[in-house]
């Protein structure tokens, strides 16, 4: 590793991800999916085949994609992010048939998630191949694959050769951008280009599936739910720290042990029945506001009107929706750092489906701090 990467690496764990020097003119294009291949998706193609970065929309989050088959892309990648360069890429493709570049074999399972949730917001964890450089997958002999449904990525996935290689598109240790807008905040001058496609229609990042043991295993949850990949392929485990912040055991995606998503706020989830939660919400709310915090409250719409003792409340979506909810939420943290709210209180939600997903992402910016009004009945 050059001594740069290293001295930054070594910096970032003591401290928040620090700012290269980098002074890149970061180009700005706007390329929305009912016009996916505009003349200058070749220009953008050039640009990651040359070696250099270029931020993109996905279904699930925007990208920070670099040639995934080209170790100094990949170096480039860990730098700009500031993220420790053990934590590996997923490589993103655009055509069923690159799969076969990728892995040394394709087993049956993933022959029958490919068909049934390709293109869209799963990726699978191979043994890889020759092909795929070290560099690119953290030193595993694994590598992450996913072949996104959204138009623009895939455009500029085939234009740029094929293969990219793409974190979400945030400084480590800041929520996935939904907005292009979050990605300019964070990339401005460490990227050569990034494309606006708009809104992002998930809002949370892609289920992550191991296929290389005996049996499937979920390391990161998402819109693929543990129910749909088991109406495949039967028996799905599922990383027990997922949702449990006391698993003494160690995840298996290197990144889900880094503390992701952390608003600068104190962030506290109340559990419990819907009446209980608001008004022990209130309550902490009142104590906050008392000692001299500036509050927040992430509210489904049902309760938003009963959280007037708050700075600022912000309408997640319906408890009825879990599409709404998972779309808002990195949104919602970040407008709260905007804010300088110092105090968060979230209401809970549901664990099922979607759920999995959206707790998971809420608890680990929580950093599990949690009240479970459910204990206490
Ligand atoms: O939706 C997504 O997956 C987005 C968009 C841009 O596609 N990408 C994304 O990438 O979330 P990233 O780098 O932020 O998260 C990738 C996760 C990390 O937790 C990483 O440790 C894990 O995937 N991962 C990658 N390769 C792995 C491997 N070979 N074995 C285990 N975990 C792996
Ligand atoms: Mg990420």
């Amino acid at each position: 590793m050059p001594e740069k990467l290293r001295t930054a690496n070594r910096k970032r764990r003591s401290k928040e991800p620090i700012r290269l020097r980098t002074n890149m003119d970061t180009v700005i294009y706007t390329i929305y999916e009912n016009n996916p291949n505009p003349p200058e998706m070749e220009k953008l193609g050039e640009i990651i085949k040359n070696g250099g970065l270029v931020a993109f929309p996905t279904e699930t989050v925007y990208g920070l994609g670099g040639d995934g088959l080209n170790p100094e892309s990949s170096k480039k990648i860990y730098a700009a992010k500031g993220r420790p360069s053990d934590n590996p890429l997923i490589v993103h493709i655009a055509r069923m048939e690159d799969l076969g570049v990728l892995v040394r074999e394709i087993p049956e399972t993933a022959v029958k998630l490919a068909e049934r949730f390709w293109p869209g917001p799963l990726t699978m964890i191979l043994n890889k191949s020759d092909a795929v450089p070290k560099e690119t997958t953290g030193g595993l002999d694994t590598v992450a694959i996913r072949f996104p449904s959204h138009k623009v990525a895939q455009e500029l996935i085939l234009s740029s050769g094929g293969f990219i290689a793409a974190p979400s598109a945030n400084l480590s240790g800041k929520p996935s951008p939904t907005l292009a807008k979050y990605v300019l905040e964070d990339l401005n001058g460490r990227v050569d280009a990034i494309i606006d496609g708009g809104d992002i229609p998930i809002g949370l990042e892609s289920t992550i599936v191991d296929l290389t043991g005996e049996t499937p295993v979920i390391l990161r949850p998402g819109y693929i739910t543990k129910e749909m990949l088991s109406e495949v392929l039967g028996d799905v485990l599922t990383d027990p720290t997922i949702l449990d912040g006391n698993c003494k055991e160690r995840p298996k995606a290197p990144g889900m042990r880094y503390r992701h998503y952390a608003p600068k706020g104190d962030l506290v989830v109340v559990e419990g029945k819907s009446d209980e939660v608001v008004s022990r919400i209130n309550e902490e709310v009142s104590k906050a506001a008392d000692a001299g915090l500036r509050t927040g409250v992430i509210a489904t719409k049902e309760n938003a009107v009963f959280y007037n003792r708050a700075d600022s409340v912000k309408i997640i979506g319906s408890r009825e929706k879990d599409e709404e909810i998972a779309a808002s939420l990195y949104r919602i943290l970040r407008e709260f750092d905007d804010e300088n709210i110092q105090a968060i209180f979230s209401e809970g939600f549901s664990e099922e489906g979607l759920g999995v997903a959206i707790m998971n992402r809420l608890l680990k910016a929580a950093g599990h701090k949690t009240i479970n009004l459910w204990e206490d009945a």
